[in-house]
């Protein structure tokens, strides 16, 4: 955004744009921001991935940082449940952080269910065209069930939780991610390296 919306003017609100060009911070950080959106069910493995890949690309002195479904949902979504139009607020909220993260020149990793198309598409369209990498963690229901690390899939089962995504609630995914991952099978770190490699081929990397 480089100008004030009419609706803010109304408002009484300015936009008040940043000095710093993108390529300044660029060329501090020696890479561009982005965000790369793990998308996929309960268990399948997205937080696991985004950590080890923030480790990885820190480790390597890249500028990242995690934005994960349960901690995002202590604080800054506290309020929201997981009816589909609280899963939509929480998607937008999370969607302009990560905008701002980009923006910041950091490569943003949110590991999301985000079970809605639309706002995941809403989100890929807060961002600059190439920044943003969707990633399906297509890791099966039937895995992430017997997987159930946090004990939550027994619990839906049982008619403790309602609207468990994949049990009671829906998940659409994906049409066109920039990739699948099915951690069924795979090491953690292939899944890293294949992430590091869709950056690097995506050109996020200078040096
Ligand atoms: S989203 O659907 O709005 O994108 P989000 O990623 O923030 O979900 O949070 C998902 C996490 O909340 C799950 O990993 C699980 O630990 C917890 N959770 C609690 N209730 C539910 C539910 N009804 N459906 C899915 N996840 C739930």
């Amino acid at each position: 955004m480089t100008s004030t919306p009419a609706d803010a003017r109304d408002r009484n609100l300015t936009w008040h744009q940043n000095r710093l060009s993108a390529d300044a911070r660029r060329a501090a950080l020696g890479h561009g921001g982005a965000v790369v959106w793990l998308t996929g069910l309960s268990g399948s493995g997205k937080s696991t991935i985004a950590m080890a890949l923030e480790h990885r690309l820190v480790s390597a002195g890249r500028v990242a940082y995690v934005l994960d479904g349960d901690n995002v949902r202590h604080g800054l979504n506290g309020d929201l449940g997981f009816g589909d139009a609280d899963r939509a607020e929480n998607i937008r909220r999370i969607g302009h952080v990560a905008a701002l993260f980009a923006d910041a020149g950091v490569i943003c990793i949110a590991a999301f269910i985000s079970p809605f198309a639309a706002d995941r598409d809403a989100v890929r369209g807060r961002v600059p065209p190439g920044r943003f990498f969707e990633v399906h963690v297509a890791t099966a229901l039937d895995v992430c069930e017997g997987r159930d690390p946090k004990g939550l899939y027994r619990r839906a089962r049982a008619g403790e939780i309602a609207r468990f995504t994949g049990i009671d609630s829906p998940y659409e995914p994906p049409s066109a991610p920039e990739a699948v991952i099915d951690t069924q099978g795979r090491a953690l770190s292939e899944c890293v390296d294949e992430l590091e490699a869709l950056l690097t081929e995506g050109g996020v990397f200078d040096r």
